[in-house]
């Protein structure tokens, strides 16, 4: 171990052991604290030189490799390593599963300390690359500059970027030439779209500023083929607006909904904005096993459309119905559970709280002639109660896939009173799935678990749990 002149401690020869949450991986110090290091992969042997230090770790980065992990692969995206998006592409992808399928068994096993069945194998995702329906981009005119650029003394001219925000530097955007996650014409899209605005002086947004004309750029794919591009511009510049819209629709021609957003507000979220329809039809439409979802600008929908039918199907393989349940789907989103399981079910109720979402569920069940789904409007702890289930009958199944946060506790009292005979329970965080699990515990019994990627090159891990009544 040595010290450095600016106080950063070096230690040699260290061997990163776990690839660990948030994508950055794990290994030992000497004086046995945790270090975490990014963009490294387990069984690599690096210097690390730390840059924080706190009571229980340090934070580091390796400065010089000796060995070099089996379990890398080169990456293939030009971006890797500076772009914060895909930060296990050095990994190869079967460890990138196991990692995975570990982070479920230790959080279902540390944190639930409830008794497990043997956990199913993860299902990976088919495509490892181009598999995202959605991919949003900043505008700014303040690129992200490579450490030759910063000590290069020439003129670096024009700054404009179209591209990812730099982890943790709001300001800060990363000009991406080619992203491996979206089908094409994604980045001829984006592509093309940076060179027009700068070949006619369209101005990129300035965040200090605030100031400029261009600020985020949506694009969303689907597998029937249609795409969605919308544009939001920070002020209204007729002339201008309708320079690069019409650019965009004579040279894309395959965009089928084509929109904008004026939004001057200091962010720049869409949800609480005006979405304008500049050419073809104001949302997309999406199809599984059948069944057509459409979506529009403000719509969630699952982002790896491939995936999200396999994790469909597992959850309604683990529900197992006969065709009489009344099923609950909880968090309902636009409704797609509800409507995927809804042909082997007696009658299906979605609770959500976002009434655009309801909306979109109650219109995509008429446009696919679903006529046993009811969907409701509400906070999943203050709709789910004694009288809405007196109304709409005692569920024999209940689906639930809440947010990153898990269930509300008053949620979980609701589910444990109610008592149906099982419980499906879709999680895209298996901490606070954990968590859930064990207050669930008392009455139910883990019967099936099987993560399911949908995020590859990504720490992210979706996790498929069976609940039964003991
Ligand atoms: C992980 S998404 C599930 C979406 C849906 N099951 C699907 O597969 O498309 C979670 C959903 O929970 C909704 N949500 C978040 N908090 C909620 C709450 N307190 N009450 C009701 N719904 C909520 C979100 O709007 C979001 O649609």
């Amino acid at each position: 171990m040595s010290r450095k002149v600016t106080n950063k401690i070096v230690f040699n020869h260290i061997k990163v052991l776990d690839a660990g949450a948030k994508g950055v991986s794990v290994a030992k110090a000497p004086d046995g604290k945790v270090i975490f290091i990014p963009n490294v992969v387990p069984g690599d042997v690096v210097d690390v030189q730390t840059f924080k230090k706190r009571k229980a770790y340090y934070e580091g980065k390796a400065v010089r490799f000796h060995e070099f992990s089996e379990h890398r692969v080169e990456p293939v995206c030009q971006h890797f390593g500076v772009c914060g998006g895909c930060k296990w592409q050095n990994m190869k992808y079967s460890q990138q599963l196991l990692y995975k399928q570990n982070e479920v068994k230790n959080h279902l096993q540390r944190i639930g300390k409830i008794e497990l069945p043997e956990f199913e194998d993860i299902l990976g995702s088919e495509e490892q690359f181009m598999y995202r329906n959605k991919m949003e981009f900043g505008f700014s005119n303040s690129r992200w500059l490579t450490e030759t650029e910063i000590e290069s003394t020439e003129d670096l001219g024009n700054r404009n970027a179209l591209g990812f925000h730099i982890p943790k530097m709001w300001d800060k955007i990363l000009d991406i030439t080619k992203c491996h996650l979206q089908q094409d014409p994604s980045n001829a899209i984006r592509n093309e779209i940076r060179d027009f605005a700068n070949e006619n002086n369209l101005e990129f947004f300035d965040p200090r500023n605030h100031e400029g004309l261009l600020r985020t750029l949506m694009i969303r794919t689907a597998s029937t083929g249609e795409i969605m591009v919308l544009i939001q511009f920070f002020k209204e510049d007729k002339p201008k607006r309708e320079l690069l819209l019409n650019f965009l629709a004579d040279r894309f021609p395959e965009i089928t909904s084509l929109q904008y957003v004026i939004n001057g507000k200091p962010n720049d979220t869409i949800y609480d904005q005006n979405v304008i329809l500049f050419k073809g039809r104001d949302y997309i439409l999406e199809e599984m096993e059948g069944l057509k979802f459409s979506i529009n600008a403000k719509s969630f929908y699952q982002t790896n459309s491939e995936q999200a039918y396999e994790l469909y199907k597992i959850t309604r393989d683990f529900a197992s119905l006969t065709g009489n349940e009344i099923v609950y789907d909880l968090y309902t989103g636009t409704g797609t559970i509800a409507q995927f399981v809804s042909r082997k079910a007696k009658k299906v109720v979605g609770v959500e709280a976002v009434p655009e979402a309801i909306a979109d569920a109650k219109e995509n069940a008429k446009r696919n002639e679903i006529t046993n789904c009811d969907f409701f409007v509400g906070d999943m702890k203050v709709v789910f109660n004694e009288s809405f289930i007196a109304q709409n009958g005692k569920p024999d199944v209940i689906i639930t896939d809440p947010p990153r946060d898990g269930m509300h506790k008053d949620v979980i009292e609701q589910i444990l009173k109610i008592a149906p005979e099982k419980v499906v329970y879709v999680s895209c965080n298996s901490a606070t799935q954990a968590r859930d699990l064990a207050l669930m515990d008392e009455k139910y019994k883990v019967t099936r678990v099987r993560p399911v990627d949908m995020f590859p090159q990504t720490h992210h891990v979706e996790n498929v749990v069976l609940l039964e009544r003991r």
